[in-house]
């Protein structure tokens, strides 16, 4: 269905919504405003390109400064615009237009807003509090309320993200392609990412990670090297795109040669996906995502010891935490308006799983992350050798490993009533 025709829905049970939320915190106005422009640096007249606040995101694909989304009870919602008559720059058109009609549109200039919006009892939600017009400014309890709202998504949101998947989807082929064919940087995957999914840098719901070889090891690797690397390798490229408003978070890993390294990093990203598959079979609506965090450790237990590289049980290897040493970040998330979406970790995790960002309970509707991995962290794993826990892997193989860096496979996953759609899979056989 076109996002004309689920748009409707998605706004509608958003005011409903939204007014049971306004009368249970006892206001009469809600607020949402998409942001003031940043100053890069307060000595040059450069600004950011606007990120507006996610809750404004949830109503509205429009990305304009100063915009104001007014919902009150029994009304239409009202979408305030700033218009600026300047010369020097413009913002890009939203590349739909199905939202328009769904609001009362009113103008302003710059510094008029406030003589627009309403008064009375308002909470108004904002990324920059301090350009923040009349009213109870980001008001906790209420933002918990709207922050429940955007744990299961409506058709129309599940639409972007599909949308979002095919577009990232196009750019993780690309680079595949490219570092096939060898001779190739960081920074060139990085521009070659961009073009095919047909993106700015800065457009990017996060920056693309970009990692050739070791550089894998580091999770969050966005500082793409010039040199252009031939031979035996690997490549990590955890990369999205976004579809109004709505980000793609998807993680492939490569390599590249047939020395009997790069063959046994081969296998190993073969058993990586297996893993990362079976993971997604076992989600069930009713089980604590948590509890697939901790099961994704014990498989990967019995994958390290079947791929060669630990010899110890699964608890042992579990128990003693020498899987998190290897896998340290958390299983996934929830996806939406912001890649790490909120709502879903109303209570903490284990200690042991301090990275996780889901501890709640699968429902129909939750989009999140599957995304195990395998590092070889230098920092990790003399944290085991500090203790003799090391004993329980093979070093040499280890060794071996090192120059790859690591794995990771990150698919977006739809929970359904009847089962999960898999909008990566999807995307990579369509
Ligand atoms: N790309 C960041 C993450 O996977 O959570
Ligand atoms: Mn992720
Ligand atoms: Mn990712």
């Amino acid at each position: 269905m076109s996002f004309a025709e689920t748009y409707p829905d998605h706004v509608a049970g958003l005011q409903r919504a939204t007014e049971r939320v306004l009368a249970e915190h006892k206001y009469e106005a809600l607020v949402l405003c998409s942001g003031a422009p940043q100053s890069k640096n307060r000595f040059d007249d450069q600004s950011w390109p606007l990120i507006p606040t996610p809750a404004f995101s949830h109503w509205c694909p429009l990305v304009e400064a100063d915009s104001y989304l007014v919902i009150r009870q029994g009304k239409r919602p009202t979408l305030v615009r700033t218009v600026v008559d300047d010369f020097w720059e413009t913002t890009a058109p939203p590349e739909n237009e199905h939202f328009w009609e769904h609001f009362d549109v009113v103008t302003t200039e710059p510094g008029h807003a406030s003589d627009v919006l309403p008064g009375g009892r308002v909470a108004t939600v904002t990324r920059d509090p301090g350009a923040a017009p009349p009213g109870e400014v980001n008001p906790q309890e209420l933002i918990a309320s709207l922050d429940a709202l955007r744990t299961k998504k409506t058709a129309y949101e599940i639409e972007s993200l599909a949308e979002a998947t095919r577009r990232a989807v196009r750019g993780h082929r690309q680079t595949a392609v490219q570092f096939a064919g060898g001779d190739v940087s960081e920074l060139d995957l990085h521009l070659a990412y961009l073009a095919a999914s047909e993106q700015d840098d800065l457009a990017t719901p996060y920056k693309n990670i970009v990692a050739l070889g070791a550089h894998a090891a580091v999770l969050h690797y966005v500082a793409y090297q010039r040199v252009r690397e031939s031979g035996d390798t690997s490549l990590l490229v955890d990369a999205g795109a976004k579809c109004n408003g709505y980000g793609s978070d998807i993680t492939r890993t490569y390599v590249r040669g047939d020395s009997p390294a790069a063959r046994r990093f081969s296998e190993l990203i073969a058993r990586m996906d297996k893993l990362q598959q079976e993971i997604c079979r076992r989600i069930k609506i009713g089980m604590r995502y948590e509890d697939l965090h901790d099961l994704s450790h014990r498989l990967l237990a019995v994958m390290l010891v079947e791929a060669g590289i630990a010899r110890a049980s699964t608890d042992e290897l579990v128990d003693r935490g020498i899987t998190r040493a290897l896998f340290p970040h958390g299983l996934g998330h929830s996806l939406g308006v912001t890649t790490h979406d909120v709502g879903m970790k109303l209570r903490l995790p284990r200690a042991e799983n301090k990275f996780l960002r889901n501890t709640a309970v699968i429902e129909a509707g939750q989009v999140f992350t599957i995304e195990p991995g395998l590092y070889i962290i230098e920092g990790l794993l003399a944290q085991l050798r500090a203790d003799g826990r090391d004993k329980a892997l093979d070093l040499n193989v280890i060794d071996e490993l090192r120059p790859f860096g690591g794995i990771r496979i990150e698919d977006n996953i739809v929970v359904e009533a009847a089962g999960i759609r898999n909008l990566t899979r999807e995307a990579f056989n369509g």
